[in-house]
C-alpha cells in the first residue's frame, strides 16, 4: 500500500502583522503543493528523504539536520500516541518556495502528518493533523499565528482573527482575473520583521492605533466585497492596505518597485503578502492585461508565480 497527501501553500490578501494586535486578516490557499508519500519499507527503518532540500534521515539513527526536526517531531508525536510504527519509506516534494511567506512548512508538516497517519490506519482528522503541525511549527516558528496550518488544512479564504475565531469565506472568485506572486528575491525573519512593527508600535501607539483601526475596517470590507466578488473594489482596497504597510515600515524599494510597476503596467491590486522586509508581493490583474504585466516586471523579479486562490485544502489518497 502507498498513500499521497498534498496540501496547498497560502497567500495572505489583507491584515498582516495587525492580526498580531488582534485584528482580522483574509488568507486564501494557492495551488503550489507540498506531497507527501508513503510506501513499505521491507527492512523495518522507517527512512525520510526531502527532494527539495536533498536531505533525509533514518528516524532512530542520528540527530536530523534542523530542518528536518519538524518530521521527527512529528513522528515522535505519532509514536508516543499509537505505539511503535512500522518500516516506511517517506518522501517530501514541494513547489513552495521556502521563506517567502508562501507557508510551505505549513504544508509540509501538514501533509507529513496526514500521510504517515493514513499509512499506519488512522483516519486523519483536521483536529489531529493540526494539532501535530502546530507543534512542528513550533519549532520552525516560535510561536506561529496558526493562520498557515488552518488555511492549508481547509483550502479557500478564510477569515481569520486569532485561533478562536477562524470562519470559512465564501468568496466568489471570478476566473477573468488572476493572481501573481513575484518574489523579490530577498529573503527574511518574519520574527524579527514583527518585532521591528511592535517597537514603532510602541513608540507611538496613538498613530500606530489609529493605522490598525483603519486596517481593521480595510478587512471588514473587504469580506464583504470577496462574497459580493467585485475584485475592482478589491484591488484598490489592496492597495490602501499596501499604503498601511508602508507607514509601519515594511516596505523595501525590491516591493516597491514591483508594485509601482504592475500598477502602472494595469494590474489592479498589489500588495506585500506575509511579512515584508522582502518576502513576496500579490498582483491581481485581469486576465486581458496579465502578459503586460508580466512583461514589463521581469527586470524587477525573475520569479513570478501565477497561482490560483482557494483551491481545496489537504488531500489524500491510497494507491494498493
Ligand atoms: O510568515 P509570513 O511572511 O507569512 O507572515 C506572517 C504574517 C504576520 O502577520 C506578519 C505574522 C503572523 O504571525 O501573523
Amino acid at each position: 500500500m502507498k498513500v499521497c497527501c498534498r496540501a496547498p501553500g497560502k497567500t495572505i490578501w489583507f491584515g498582516e502583522h495587525f492580526v498580531v494586535k488582534g485584528m482580522p486578516a483574509i488568507a486564501s490557499s494557492v495551488d503550489l503543493y507540498v506531497r507527501t508519500r508513503v510506501e513499505p519499507n521491507k527492512n523495518g527503518k522507517i527512512r525520510f528523504w526531502s527532494k527539495s532540500l536533498e536531505k533525509g534521515f533514518v528516524y532512530g539513527e542520528k540527530e536530523p539536520d534542523k530542518e528536518l526536526l519538524p518530521f521527527k517531531r512529528i513522528l515522535d508525536l505519532i509514536r508516543e500516541e499509537h505505539g511503535e510504527l512500522p518500516g516506511m519509506k517517506i518522501t517530501i516534494d514541494s513547489d513552495i518556495p521556502i521563506s517567502y511567506g508562501l507557508g510551505s512548512s505549513a504544508a509540509s508538516s501538514i501533509s507529513f502528518a496526514a500521510a504517515v497517519l493514513k499509512y499506519i490506519g488512522v483516519e486523519p482528522s483536521p483536529e489531529h493533523v493540526r494539532r501535530l503541525s502546530l507543534e512542528a511549527e513550533k519549532i520552525v516558528h516560535g510561536r506561529p499565528s496558526g493562520i498557515d496550518t488552518a488555511i492549508s488544512l481547509r483550502g479557500g479564504f478564510i477569515y481569520y482573527r486569532g485561533p478562536e475565531d477562524i470562519k470559512p469565506l465564501n468568496a466568489r472568485w471570478s476566473n477573468e482575473y488572476t493572481l501573481l506572486v513575484i518574489g523579490t528575491g530577498v529573503t527574511r525573519s518574519t520574527g524579527l520583521v514583527v518585532k521591528k512593527v511592535l517597537e514603532r508600535y510602541e513608540r507611538f501607539p496613538n498613530i500606530m492605533g489609529k493605522i490598525y483601526e483603519a486596517a481593521s475596517e480595510i478587512t471588514m470590507t473587504a469580506k464583504e466585497l470577496m462574497i459580493e466578488g467585485d475584485w475592482i473594489r478589491i484591488g484598490e482596497l489592496m492597495n490602501i492596505n499596501h499604503g498601511l504597510l508602508v507607514s509601519i515600515g515594511v516596505a523595501i524599494p525590491e516591493t516597491e518597485r514591483i508594485i509601482h510597476n504592475s500598477l502602472r503596467l494595469g494590474a489592479i491590486g498589489a500588495k506585500i503578502s506575509g511579512a515584508g522586509m522582502g518576502g513576496i508581493v500579490i498582483v491581481l490583474v485581469k486576465k486581458k492585461d496579465k502578459e503586460a504585466v508580466v512583461d514589463g516586471i521581469t527586470s524587477f523579479s525573475n520569479e513570478i508565480i501565477e497561482v490560483e486562490p482557494g483551491v481545496a485544502g489537504l488531500e489524500c489518497r491510497v494507491e494498493e
